[in-house]
């Protein structure tokens, strides 16, 4: 049903990390409302039980060498659905503004004279480890964390890894599995070789999986990352606080004293 009476509107609304109840009660409330959704990939589909009989749901992802609409189309189709239907959520996994592009889509629906409201959502940067235990900041180990991206638009790993390596701050890699050797190689110059890593992959989801060791030994995990599967690498000494640390430190001293 067309709406385009009503004041059109985009409301970017962050969908939290994956679980379906970690996304804010101002976001549910926003997608109950919306005529239009426009939803990525790593939005958990079960959100969308929640929006009116009459709203149209389109999926925008993008995934690893699989786009259903560049970017340029996706701030096109928001802007013309709010003229024709009115309000429109633009449904982003984790926090909009946490490597989402919200930035980007807030200025070109600006541009064209359309009314844009923000609500923020839980980033998987900060969820994913803290659903596992692990926390990004602890007095006397961690006084700071990072949060970097893993690939840049060139495909390469930001230069801030091996600034962030130098610190003493908590690392967390979004968008790092694919370049994991790379990553590791590189935070390896600047930090003790025990320090300790983990993956996180389908945070907060039913299937949720943790790979865990040191620095020196993460050749050991590159066989079972799921490369199909989202995952973030978080590096420093808070990672030790996971139990399934203590029980791989503690299998590798068995193996070597007997
Ligand atoms: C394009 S970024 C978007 C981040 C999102 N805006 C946020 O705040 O969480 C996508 C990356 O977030 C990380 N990610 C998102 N959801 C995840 C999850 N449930 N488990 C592990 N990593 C996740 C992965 O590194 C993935 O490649």
């Amino acid at each position: 049903m067309k709406n385009s009476m009503k004041n059109p509107k985009v409301i970017l609304v962050g969908a939290g990390p994956g679980a379906v109840d970690l996304i804010t009660v101002k976001g549910l409330n926003a997608i109950k409302k919306a005529d239009v959704i426009l939803y990525d990939a790593l939005v958990n589909k079960e959100l969308l039980q929640n929006t009116k009989p009459t709203s149209k749901c389109i999926y925008v992802g993008k995934r690893f060498n699989s786009h259903t609409f560049s970017q340029e189309e996706i701030n096109q189709l928001l802007v013309d659905s709010a003229l024709e239907y009115g309000t429109v959520v633009r449904l982003k996994g984790g926090d909009p503004f946490v490597f989402g592009r919200g930035g980007e889509e807030v200025n070109f629906i600006e541009s064209k004279g359309i009314e844009v409201e923000v609500i923020p959502g839980i980033s998987s940067a900060l969820a994913v480890p803290s659903n596992q235990g692990i926390p990004l900041t602890k007095r006397s180990v961690s006084e700071s964390f990072w949060v970097i991206t893993g690939t840049t638009s060139d495909g390469n790993i930001s230069k801030d890894i091996a600034l962030g390596a130098q610190s003493s701050a908590t690392l967390i890699i979004l968008m790092g599995l694919r370049n994991f050797s790379l990553i590791l190689n590189e935070v390896k110059k600047y930090r003790h070789k025990y320090t300790p890593f983990a993956i996180i992959q389908n945070g907060t989801l039913v299937n949720e999986n943790i790979l865990i060791d040191t620095i020196a030994n993460y050749k050991n995990i590159i066989d079972s990352i799921d490369y199909t599967c989202p995952g973030i690498i978080i590096i420093g000494d808070v990672v030790a606080e996971h139990p399934a640390f203590l029980e791989e430190e503690i299998q590798r001293v068995l193996e070597t004293t007997f």
